[in-house]
């Protein structure tokens, strides 16, 4: 039989699990003791987890599909996406190593590996968000170990071609984890690319409602799979039942809430390159944004996440436009069922090399609202920009 699309794949594993009359979810079980018959299967994992902390039925329904969408022989769940970038780095990475990565890699990400791997011995060398392959490279050392790759980057959404940087990875022996949350494992699989080890926040698309925070590790290799089991197992990390359960059932539905909001993303994102307050739209589908090259070439979808970089303004004029509006939600994360925005350009600041953005930078997640609704919120934002930076015209302080 043909491999079937992912919509049929995440929906077929609920319907061929176990034998006999049963409810199509798993249980939630919660459970930190498991009790065994006899002394001797205590031990025995096969029939199910020996302790709580092995993760009970949900979350092994939900690993079992989610290593399944990677194209993986294994995913393990974490507590958190952030956890699911750091917990690869802390199993394959050894005082002395160095890291590369993207100036423009998630905020928490570049705090840990800043922060935590520098205080013991490991360093990260930060190459510019728009680097090419060629650039890269040449940041590599003999103490280069690992590429931490995050495509699109955070907030300025650049992408790098993953298959061109992975083969030249292997080639020098250097590890690669792709940070792949905003193709959600779907419209980018980072494993087939040759990627060692794929990770993605489940709290965004996955989850899918804004009501959990979760993480997923996808590995191929048994070497590098036991190394994250083994720091799992070390550093005590557990998801709840009740998550695990939540997660799964917001899986089901991932393709269809995925493509929806990305069509909507569209809308809204062709509607504000023609809006003369916005100077550029960040978003790889749009076809000439940053990343659309590669984009076209690598990614079967996106996610509904972009930067809109406004003509001029400042911290003001960003803050009376996210006032105007009544249908973005003003709160941080992406990848639930409603429109968020916040006001990114304080978070340049972090980055080495300095940002060629001249005007302020909103980001936005569309979410599943229609998108003439999400229009028209936007065009009274538009409209509160405008009027302060005509005042602010007249008025110079
Ligand atoms: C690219 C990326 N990776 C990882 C994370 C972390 O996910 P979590 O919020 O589950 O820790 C985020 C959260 O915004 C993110 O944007």
């Amino acid at each position: 039989m043909p491999r079937l699309s992912d919509r049929t794949r995440l929906i077929a594993s609920a319907t061929r699990r176990g034998q006999g009359r049963r409810p199509v979810n798993p249980p939630v079980e919660r459970a930190s003791t498991m009790l065994s018959d006899d002394p001797a299967s205590m031990q025995d994992s096969t029939p199910g987890p020996v302790y709580g902390l092995d993760g009970t039925s949900a979350a092994r329904e939900l690993r079992a599909a989610l290593a399944d969408l990677e194209g993986a022989s294994e995913a393990f769940l974490v507590p958190s996406g952030l956890a699911a970038v750091t917990v690869p780095l802390l199993a394959l990475l050894r005082p002395g190593d160095e890291v590369v990565t993207s100036d423009a890699v998630y905020g928490p990400t570049r705090r840990f590996l800043t922060r935590h791997l520098a205080a013991r011995g490991i360093a990260t060398r930060f190459h510019p968000a728009d680097a090419s392959t060629i650039d890269i490279l040449a940041l590599f050392s003999e103490r280069t170990r690992l590429l931490l790759i995050e495509s699109p980057s955070s907030l300025t959404f650049e992408i790098v071609d993953v298959p061109a940087l992975t083969a030249a990875c292997r080639a020098r022996g250097v590890l690669t984890v792709m940070d792949n949350t905003w193709a959600a494992g779907l419209a980018f699989r980072p494993l087939e690319h040759g990627v060692d080890v794929s990770v993605q926040a489940v709290t965004k698309y996955a989850a899918g409602h804004s009501d959990l925070l979760m993480g997923a590790i996808a590995v191929q290799d048994t070497e590098i799979a036991r190394a994250v089991l083994h720091a799992i197992e070390d550093m005590g990390w557990h998801v709840s039942p009740d998550d695990a359960w939540l997660a799964l059932r917001g899986l089901r539905t991932l393709p269809l809430r995925y493509n929806e909001a990305l069509k909507s993303a569209l809308q809204v994102a062709e509607w504000l390159q023609t809006q003369p307050e916005v100077e550029r739209v960040l978003f790889p589908p749009l076809p000439g944004s940053v990343g659309h090259d590669l984009w076209r070439r690598d990614y079967a979808g996106g996610a509904a996440l972009m930067g809109v970089v406004m003509n001029g303004g400042d911290r003001a004029t960003a803050h009376a436009l996210m006032g105007a509006l009544s249908l973005f939600g003003m709160g941080y994360s992406w990848g639930g069922f409603e429109s968020l925005i916040t006001h990114e350009t304080p978070q340049l600041a972090w980055r080495q090399h300095a940002s060629a953005l001249a005007g302020q930078l909103l980001r936005l997640h569309v979410g599943l609202e229609d998108p003439a609704d999400l229009i028209a919120d936007l065009e009274k934002g538009l409209k509160a920009w405008r009027a302060l930076q005509d005042s602010n015209l007249q008025h110079p302080a």
